[in-house]
């Protein structure tokens, strides 16, 4: 019984932070991403054998941690109760890109795991099904189980079973969207997104604010995705990073996970939308690097733009969702 999946990471543009169910994974908000293409993923066989004593990972070669176990559980724990089975499973994990390549693989990978355990256990799981079992190992790769543009919904039942991502538009309804990531630092981040949420959630009174705002802006990025108005998408990016970004720093201790570089690209990108209408907009994730969605026709004067501020520079395109290939 055994099956690998391969999964993409995916950038919100409405971001998830802040659970009100820390075990469940549940959101405080909904949240929209974009899915990037396959120059990006991770691949994860799972075989699960009466034979195995207990759940074991390896990730890029190394055992996985105690932390990353206990997800890895809740995940296959949810697989093996809709299977009806208690075998202990095997992973290897492998992603084809470095973390120092600015992107988590976390949603990659438990997206990947999920549906490569899915499949190993002979289930027949639809998109909800799935996106949901990914959720458990990690908020954000419920979206990845999707292809294209994807929307969390926080859903409002105690067990979950109405928080998982749909799809807003396929990875070809928006040929020419490009995602442009500038890694600007490999440093390790100071507080995890998990403790931070946990953080904001408890002591910034801007985080409350920001949440009677989100249902509107959820809104207007869907339509902003379906009518692919690109200038009132990369507006609504800007404003929702930098409404996240707010609560972070009026989080108690402060949380600054941008630094001097980042606020440099959120200039230049400033600029280059007076100078030219908008043609970019800037979103930053619980760390300094820069992710900046496009069009392709603009995809190097972005890049010129912030020449000099980055170690790397890496441009995408809207992809698939979680697969099945062995
Ligand atoms: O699922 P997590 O714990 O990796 O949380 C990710 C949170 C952000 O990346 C900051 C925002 C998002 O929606 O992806």
């Amino acid at each position: 019984m055994k099956a690998t999946a391969i999964a993409s990471p995916n950038i919100a543009i409405v971001k998830y932070w802040g659970k009100r169910d820390e075990r469940l994974k549940l959101p405080m908000n909904d949240s929209i991403s974009v899915t990037l293409d396959r120059s990006l993923y991770s691949e994860t066989t799972v075989e699960f054998s009466k034979a195995f004593s207990a759940d074991s990972m390896q990730l890029d070669g190394a055992e996985a941690s105690e932390r990353e176990m206990k997800n890895v559980a809740l995940v296959l724990d949810c697989l093996r109760k809709k299977a009806k089975t208690g075998m202990n499973a095997r992973i290897i994990s492998r992603n084809n890109f470095p973390k120092s390549s600015g992107m988590a693989s976390s949603a990659s990978g438990y997206a990947a795991l999920s549906a490569a355990a899915a499949a190993a256990l002979n289930l027949q799981l639809d998109s909800r099904e799935l996106s949901i079992a990914a959720r458990l190992g990690s908020g954000s790769a419920s979206r990845s189980v999707i292809g294209g543009f994807a929307w969390w919904k926080k859903g409002q039942d105690e067990d979950g079973s109405d928080s998982y991502a749909v799809q807003v538009a396929d990875e070809s309804h928006w040929k020419d969207f490009r995602i442009v990531t500038a890694v600007v630092s490999e440093e390790k981040k100071p507080v995890g997104s998990t403790d931070g949420m946990k953080l904001t959630l408890e002591t910034s009174s801007l985080y409350r604010e920001r949440l009677k705002k989100l249902p509107g802006t959820v809104s207007r990025v869907r339509q902003a995705i379906l009518g692919r108005d690109a200038g009132q998408l990369f507006r609504l990016a800007m404003e929702e990073s930098d409404s996240l970004h707010a609560s972070m720093a009026d989080t108690k201790p402060p949380l600054i996970y941008i630094n001097e570089s980042s606020r440099e690209i959120m200039k230049r990108v400033n600029e280059l939308n007076r100078e030219n209408g908008m043609i970019a907009g800037y979103s930053f994730d619980a760390g300094p690097n820069a992710h900046i969605f496009t069009t392709e026709q603009n995809v190097n004067r972005v890049i010129h733009s912030i020449k000099g501020l980055a170690e790397r520079i890496v441009a995408s395109s809207p992809g698939k969702g979680a697969e099945v290939v062995a």
